[in-house]
């Protein structure tokens, strides 16, 4: 038993802010953000455009691009750090929304390897005979978490949703590899408000993203080419035979330095962060719905997904298109 991606989908907010927008809200420019992440615009939530809202927009596009219906759905899950509640679920909601009135829904916070976790699971369901039609949604408002006065994350992040319809198949090589070490997540947090005992004296000032941004970046250019080492490995594949290298869109010069490390041209890592920046679990579905749509991806073609983000997490899938 195998799994393939049968369909995918996209929403982005409407609006658009680009870097000169920021200079002017904090001590930054365009040459400084362009030149250090890669990044030129970002789509921001308008405030009614939700968690919720955006993942179903991204889901409706991706079943119709699978073409089958949502009552033909039997697991949704969500990749999100940034819910609209803590309960429901995004997922259940999602369901809600679209009407996937037999599928059962849970939502999933391995931050910006969200999807890539998710697609695991989805793996593992659909291999051991349990479902066959699986959603995927990775989803972000990180607006909502973002400190706007502090120049060092504001300018990196984006909001939007990716999705993709699963399904079981008969042939495909395909391998998974998923880490997560607790000890190092301190370099990057967002504790969210709801912190700590508001009795106590050391409940936590912001709730914003927090974030070791040259400990992050030295974390990345170290374990993404490790763990797409090690997926290859895994799947008996040769590096030189992967057709594209769908990374997380944090930052241009940490895909750059993984594609260095790996001795693999750039052209082989497709790249859009200039116009939506670092939209965390959001980011891979919503290139791999840029390539879809593009027809850059045929079928037969070896795909790795490498994501990396807070947790710490990270991990890669090799699939086949
Ligand atoms: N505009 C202008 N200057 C800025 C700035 C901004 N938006 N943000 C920080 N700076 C300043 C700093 O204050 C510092 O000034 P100083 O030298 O006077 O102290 C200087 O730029 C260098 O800061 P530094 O943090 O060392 O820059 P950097 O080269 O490491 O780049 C990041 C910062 C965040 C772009 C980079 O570390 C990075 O991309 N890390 C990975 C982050 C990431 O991808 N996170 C998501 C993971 S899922």
């Amino acid at each position: 038993m195998s799994v393939r991606i049968i369909g995918t989908g996209s929403y982005l907010p409407k609006k658009v802010a680009d870097n000169n927008f920021l200079s002017t809200i904090v001590d930054t420019d365009d040459e400084w953000i362009r030149q250090r992440t890669g990044i030129k615009e970002r789509h921001l939530s308008n405030g009614k455009e939700g968690t919720t809202y955006m993942a179903a927009h991204a889901a409706e596009a991706a079943l119709e691009n699978a073409g089958i219906g949502a009552d033909e759905l039997d697991l949704i899950i969500v990749a999100t750090v940034s819910a609209d509640t803590y309960v429901p679920s995004t997922s259940c909601s999602v369901q809600g929304a679209i009407g996937a009135i037999r599928a059962t829904c849970f939502d999933i916070n391995a931050a910006c390897s969200g999807f890539l976790f998710a697609l695991h699971t989805a793996h593992a369901y659909i291999c051991a005979g349990i479902y066959k039609n699986v959603l995927l949604v990775g989803v972000e408002v990180l607006s909502k978490l973002i400190d706007w006065k502090d120049r060092s994350t504001c300018v990196l992040f984006g909001d939007g949703a990716g999705a993709a319809v699963v399904t079981a198949a008969d042939h495909g090589r395909e391998g998974f590899v998923q880490w997560s070490d607790g000890a190092g997540g301190e370099v990057l947090t967002c504790p969210g408000r709801a912190v700590g005992n508001p009795w106590k004296e050391n409940a936590s000032e912001t709730g914003y993203i927090q974030m070791s941004g040259q400990e992050v970046f030295r974390f990345a250019v170290k374990k993404v080419p490790e763990c797409i080492r090690q997926v290859t490995e895994k799947t008996g594949t040769k590096l030189e035979t992967i057709d594209w290298f769908v990374l997380h869109q944090a930052n241009s010069r940490i895909i750059q330095s993984v594609a260095k490390r790996l001795g693999v041209p750039e052209e082989k890592f497709p790249m859009n962060m200039e116009q939506y920046g670092n939209t965390s679990a959001a980011s891979i579905p919503i290139l791999l719905d840029e390539m879809n749509k593009k027809g850059m991806l045929q079928p037969g073609q070896k795909i790795i997904l490498s994501g990396f983000g807070a947790g710490l997490t990270w991990g890669a899938a090799q699939l086949e298109w």
